[in-house]
């Protein structure tokens, strides 16, 4: 149970949107719910969190993230279980990932218990958008960006902080197809692949919509220097399965963003007693795995895109066509624990799952 550690000014909305929402109509990331937060950052420190009615910014011209893009963001989701209790999925990490991506575009932090006591809030206020659908949830996403005004280039003196949040179904409704990309490179060593920053997704545009008009979802990226080696996708991390061993890209690399879901999946497969190995993961292996028969699986991880199967990967001019998705009883396993454990259904072995 996640307790309030501190004091959020509430400003409720008169008119809600909630009875206008198609409930069966819910395109990701497109309805927004009644309220936001907002903590301003001046002189040296943050203002009290308000939340108030979801409303436009006004915003000068000329301030610093629209021209420089110094900011960062988090994704996050709320499930609400058949009693009615309301959860979140390791907050605490989003809280963390959120303070190194920070430090590393020159922005000020905020404390992990703060951090998580807003999205608390702001879930608590706007409940009521929470889908009562399977596999739906309410997505919440926190941010922050520079407010200086201003051609300079520098990082800003002021800040704000911002959390709304949107009902949503997966990212990815059926199994997504990638391309490994060996042209265009996500991020570079001593870069900021590791932050989740928005001039990571920006430059990902133009190579993923190579990709898409060749009928693939998303780009599978590679090292930048050799593009021998596998990093992630566009919006999850990998991982494959050879034989009955999970694999996937370790995260050593500052060009990998550091994935909740994958952490998760990795920690739930050591603790049904799946091998995992957290290491380079070659492009020729998957190749060769997918030639000998020896790849059984292949999936993303990730908040919006939860677990993605991966149907078909394209490799140059070769498309691997990966085994149905009923045969992958190891990823199919986990996914399910972990949605028993988001509505309750099932153990949560870890404590992972806050009540609101
Ligand atoms: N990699 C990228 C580039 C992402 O945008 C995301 C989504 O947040 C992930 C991986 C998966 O991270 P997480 O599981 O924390 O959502
Ligand atoms: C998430 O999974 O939360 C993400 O950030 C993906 C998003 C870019 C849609």
């Amino acid at each position: 149970m996640l307790k309030e550690a501190i004091d959020i000014k509430v400003n409720l909305t008169t008119s809600s949107n909630l009875p206008k929402v198609d409930w069966d109509n819910l395109p990701f990331g497109k309805v927004f719910s009644d309220h936001m937060l907002t903590m301003d950052f001046a002189d040296g420190k943050w203002s009290e969190p308000v939340i108030s009615p979801f409303a436009n910014l006004s915003l000068h011209p000329s301030v610093s993230v629209i021209h420089y893009g110094q900011t960062v963001f988090e994704g996050m989701k709320a499930n609400r279980r058949d009693n009615g209790d309301v959860i979140l999925f390791r907050p605490d990490m989003n809280a963390q990932r959120f303070v190194e991506s920070c430090e590393r575009m020159c922005m000020p932090t905020i404390p992990v218990d703060v951090f998580v006591e807003c999205v608390r809030k702001l879930v608590e206020v706007d409940k009521n958008w929470i889908p009562n659908k399977e596999g739906f949830s309410l997505y919440i996403r926190p941010f922050m960006f520079a407010m200086d005004e201003g051609v300079g280039v520098k990082p800003s003196d002021t800040y704000k902080f911002m959390i709304f949040t949107c009902p949503v179904g997966a990212y990815y409704s059926k199994p997504v197809d990638v391309k490994i990309e060996e042209n265009y490179t996500r991020a570079a060593v001593g870069g900021v692949g590791r932050a989740k920053t928005a001039g990571n997704y920006a430059a990902s545009m133009y190579p993923a919509k190579l990709v898409q008009d060749q009928g693939f979802n998303q780009a599978i990226w590679t090292d930048g220097v050799t593009h021998e080696y596998i990093e992630e996708s566009g919006v999850m991390n990998v991982v494959f399965q050879i034989n009955d061993k999970l694999i996937t890209p370790s995260e050593d690399s500052d060009t990998i963003l550091r994935g909740i879901t994958k952490r998760s999946v990795v920690e739930l497969a050591k603790h049904i007693g799946v091998p995992v190995e957290e290491r380079r993961v070659k492009v020729q292996e998957i190749i060769d795995a997918y030639k000998n028969g020896s790849l059984k699986d292949a999936f993303g991880a990730g908040t919006a895109a939860t677990i993605a199967h991966i149907q078909r990967i394209g490799y140059r001019d070769d498309i691997l066509t990966l085994p149905s998705i009923e045969s992958r009883t190891i990823s199919l396993d986990i996914k399910k624990r972990l949605d028993d454990m988001k509505n309750g259904t099932g153990e949560d072995p870890f404590g992972w799952c806050v009540t609101v």
